[in-house]
C-alpha cells in the first residue's frame, strides 16, 4: 500500500467547517443535541461543535459507538450498537453527527435508533458523502464535502485503525 496522497488539504477543511457551523446554526433550534457517532467522527465533531461555540451555540453533546466496518475497505452491511445509548433524548431536537455518508446504511441505522428515543426532529451531518456507494435510501442535511468513489483516511478517518490522526484527508490505494 503507498502513502496517503492528500485530497482535502486542512486549511480547506477547517474553512468549510466554518460555512458549515454557519449552516446550521440558520437552520436549527437554539438547543439540540450532537449525538455524534463513533469513532470516525471524533476530529470532525470536536472542530463543528467549537465552530458553533464562536457563534454562541452551545449543544449538548451525546456519543453513540455504531460498527458496520471490520478491517477491510468494504461494508460489512451489518450495523451494530457497542456500548450504552443516550438516556436523554425524548421530545428533544438532535443533530446526528458521523464522519461519512457510504452506502447509507451506518446512518439509516442511528437514525431509527434515536428517533426511537423519542428524539424530535432529527437532522443529519456528515463531513464526507460519497453519494455513488448507496445502498440504501439516505440523504444528510448537511454535507462538509462530496466525494468520489474513493477510500479516504485522515481526519479521523482510518484504515484497518491507522491514519486517524492526518490533518487533512487522504486516498490511499
Ligand atoms: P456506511 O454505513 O456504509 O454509510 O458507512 C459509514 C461508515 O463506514 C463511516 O462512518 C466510516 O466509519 C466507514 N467508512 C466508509 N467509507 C470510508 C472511507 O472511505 N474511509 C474510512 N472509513 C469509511
Ligand atoms: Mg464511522
Amino acid at each position: 500500500m503507498t502513502d496517503p496522497k492528500t485530497l482535502i488539504d486542512a486549511a480547506t477543511i477547517a474553512r468549510r467547517i466554518d460555512a458549515l457551523a454557519e449552516e446550521l446554526s440558520r437552520s436549527l433550534p437554539s438547543e439540540f443535541v450532537m449525538v455524534c457517532i463513533l469513532n470516525g467522527v471524533f476530529m470532525f465533531a470536536a472542530d463543528l461543535v467549537r465552530a458553533l461555540a464562536r457563534r454562541a451555540i452551545h449543544p449538548t453533546m451525546e456519543f453513540i459507538n455504531l460498527k458496520s466496518y471490520g478491517d477491510g475497505t468494504e461494508s460489512s452491511g451489518q450495523v451494530r450498537v457497542l456500548g450504552t445509548l443516550p438516556e436523554q433524548l425524548n421530545g428533544r431536537a438532535v443533530l446526528l453527527v458521523d464522519d461519512i455518508l457510504d452506502t447509507g446504511r451506518t446512518l439509516h441505522f442511528a437514525r431509527a435508533l434515536v428517533t426511537g428515543l423519542g428524539a424530535n426532529p432529527v437532522r443529519i451531518c456528515v463531513f464526507l458523502d460519497k453519494p455513488s456507494r448507496r445502498a440504501v435510501a439516505m440523504t444528510a442535511d448537511h454535507v462538509g464535502f462530496q466525494i468520489e468513489d474513493r477510500f479516504v483516511v485522515g481526519y479521523g478517518l482510518d484504515h484497518a485503525k491507522r491514519w486517524r490522526g492526518l490533518p487533512d484527508l487522504a486516498t490511499i490505494d
